[in-house]
């Protein structure tokens, strides 16, 4: 941005002195001996009240989840075809690029938080498409804590600060996870060293829900999506997470910007899994059951891009803590599943950025359809509408089916087969809420994936403790049992950990 030549008002009057606050002289002038203002300084000085009245609004609403976080910006280049499965016109031809930006993030902590606690990390990105802004917000784990999205408050709340503490409280947190079984599978994975990466640019990010892809002919798939890191995964342990987190809250934030300051550009491989409908009928478990991976052996990763993060934000605010994403940003050949958490996500993301950034969010530079551009004639108004609304063109239109004599151009949207449905309406729990069996084995499979690397069962089983040390002992009991549901002897090592450390301090362990 060009630098203006001089200092002026926000409305761009010259300002001769920045400090120059216009104050009234002493009461009694003696101009033989003249003495600095000391009277009251006047309403008129809008230089002075122009700063101040917009230093009081400088901050926004954080966001609710995922307040700490860093962005980049790269590009998407294409690999190999995947056109039998997805007909997205950025992905047509073997080498076109496309222009995105990243954010990742933690997801409990507050804006200020350190970068380097136990958390999920989110994995999220715009790219900006000739068909439209694609959103892929995922995180760096392949599963989550719930499939039922009216947990999700509540959840939350938990890993948040207790009501009248305003501390973390971890008999609020194991309390319900515990109670919550369909978590296990996360909370392992949380627990294991990847709950802690060593960087933002040595992590992987999954899809984690199941997306429905169409090909040209109208043809669908289940998809799940897989970024892998060429940095590969690298984490830190949980003693050294501690430190980091006093020392260095912003290690990760400032490892990101340097590394491509410095022209280090971090890479990730773009794969992904498909599953047809009859696959998904004879699966053991939901295919839109986010608490759950599609195993490799059954569904094999098949390559279809890579990209880059090569360009720091210029500005943070700006370009990153406006970044809003959503997973209902998408294009015509890549729309959700039926997975319900995922159907709510659709909902409430731009709904938070409407509270947090304004109704005309998508206005905001870094949000904007940069390649495609936007035409949406009904959409008009709002605070802060700084397009110029759509100028005189009018602010409604008759169907493709249903002409009025406005008539917006438009596509046909073509019809696809789908599924169908029918049947009562009945609530969730009835549905698929009820904890079955096959919720333990995928996080009993995951402890024998752990068992095949050194130490990596014996740091989940030491994270656990230290954090779960914290909690009351019916609590604590009740986190041995938990994860006994995955592996019996998982509860045992656990449980003799905690005693030793307690017994050994006569109390607690600090908590974490
Ligand atoms: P595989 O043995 O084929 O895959 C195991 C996968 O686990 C690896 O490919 C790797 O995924 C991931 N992994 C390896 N080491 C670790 C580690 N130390 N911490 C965390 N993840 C690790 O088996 P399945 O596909 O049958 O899955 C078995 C279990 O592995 C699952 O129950 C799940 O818990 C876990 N897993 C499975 C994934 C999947 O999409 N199938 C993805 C990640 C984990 P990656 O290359 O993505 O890092
Ligand atoms: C951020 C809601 C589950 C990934 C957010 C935000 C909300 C939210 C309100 C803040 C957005 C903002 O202010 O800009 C929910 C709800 C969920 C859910 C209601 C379930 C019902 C998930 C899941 C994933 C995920 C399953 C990943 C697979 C993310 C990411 C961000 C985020 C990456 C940060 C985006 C950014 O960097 O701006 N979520 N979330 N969320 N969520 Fe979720």
């Amino acid at each position: 941005m060009a630098i203006p030549p001089v200092v002026t008002t926000s409305n761009g009057c010259p300002v001769a002195d920045p400090f120059s606050t216009q104050r009234i002289p002493v009461a009694t002038k003696d101009y033989a001996h003249p003495q600095p203002p000391t009277g009251p300084l006047l309403l008129q000085d809008f230089r002075l009240i122009d700063s101040l009245a917009h230093f009081d609004r400088e901050r926004i609403p954080e966001r609710v989840v995922h307040a700490k976080g860093a962005g980049a910006f790269g590009e998407f280049e294409v690999t190999d075809d995947i056109s039998d499965i997805c007909s997205a016109k950025f992905l047509d031809t073997i080498g076109k690029k496309t222009k995105l930006v990243t954010r990742f993030s933690t997801v409990g902590g507050e804006k200020g938080s350190s970068d380097s606690a136990r958390d999920p990390r989110g994995f999220a990105m715009k790219l900006y498409t000739e068909e439209g802004n694609l959103d892929l917000v995922y995180n760096n784990t392949p599963v989550f804590f719930i499939r039922d999205p009216t947990k999700f408050p509540h959840f939350i709340h938990t890993q948040k600060r207790n009501p009248a503490t305003n501390c973390k409280d971890p008999n609020m947190f194991w309390d319900y996870l515990t109670a919550n079984p369909e978590s296990l599978h996360q909370v392992m994975y949380l627990f294991s060293e990847r709950g802690t990466p060593a960087s933002y640019r040595k992590m992987n990010g999954y899809s984690g829900h199941t997306y429905k892809w169409y090909n040209a002919k109208g043809e669908w798939h289940f998809v799940q999506v897989h970024f892998i890191s060429r940095q590969g995964v690298v984490n830190l342990n949980n003693e050294e997470a501690t430190k980091l987190s006093g020392e260095d809250p912003d290690f990760q934030t400032m490892d990101l910007f340097k590394s491509i300051e410095n022209g280090d550009y971090p890479v990730w491989d773009c794969y992904i899994q498909t599953m047809t409908l009859e696959q998904a009928k004879k699966l053991p478990f939901s295919v839109y059951d986010l608490t759950k991976v599609w195993p490799h052996s059954d569904f094999p990763l098949r390559r279809f891009g890579k990209f880059t993060l090569n360009k720091n934000p210029e500005n943070y605010f700006a370009q990153i803590e406006q970044v809003a994403f959503s997973p209902s940003h998408t294009i015509p050949s890549m729309q959700a599943s039926n997975d319900p958490v995922l159907q709510s996500r659709l909902f409430s993301y731009p709904d938070t950025h409407r509270h947090r950034l304004g109704v005309n969010y998508d206005q905001i530079p870094v949000n904007c359809p940069l390649k495609s551009g936007s035409f949406a004639p009904q959409i008009r108004d709002g605070a802060m509408q700084v397009n110029g609304n759509l100028g005189s063109t009018p602010n409604y239109s008759g169907a493709y089916n249903c002409p009025a004599s406005y008539q917006a151009p438009m596509k046909q949207s073509f019809n696809v087969p789908d599924e169908v449905y029918e049947g009562e309406v009945l609530p969730f729990s009835w549905l698929g809420g009820i904890i079955s069996d096959y919720d333990y084995y995928q996080p009993g499979r995951f402890w024998e994936v752990l068992g095949k690397q050194n130490g990596e069962q014996e740091a989940l089983v030491h994270n656990v403790a230290v954090h779960v040390a914290g909690a009351d002992e019916h609590i604590r009991d009740r986190v041995y049992a938990y994860f006994s549901k995955a592996n019996k002897v998982i509860g045992e090592l656990i449980k003799k950990e905690v005693d030793s450390s307690l017994n050994c301090s006569g109390t607690s362990s600090p908590r974490l």
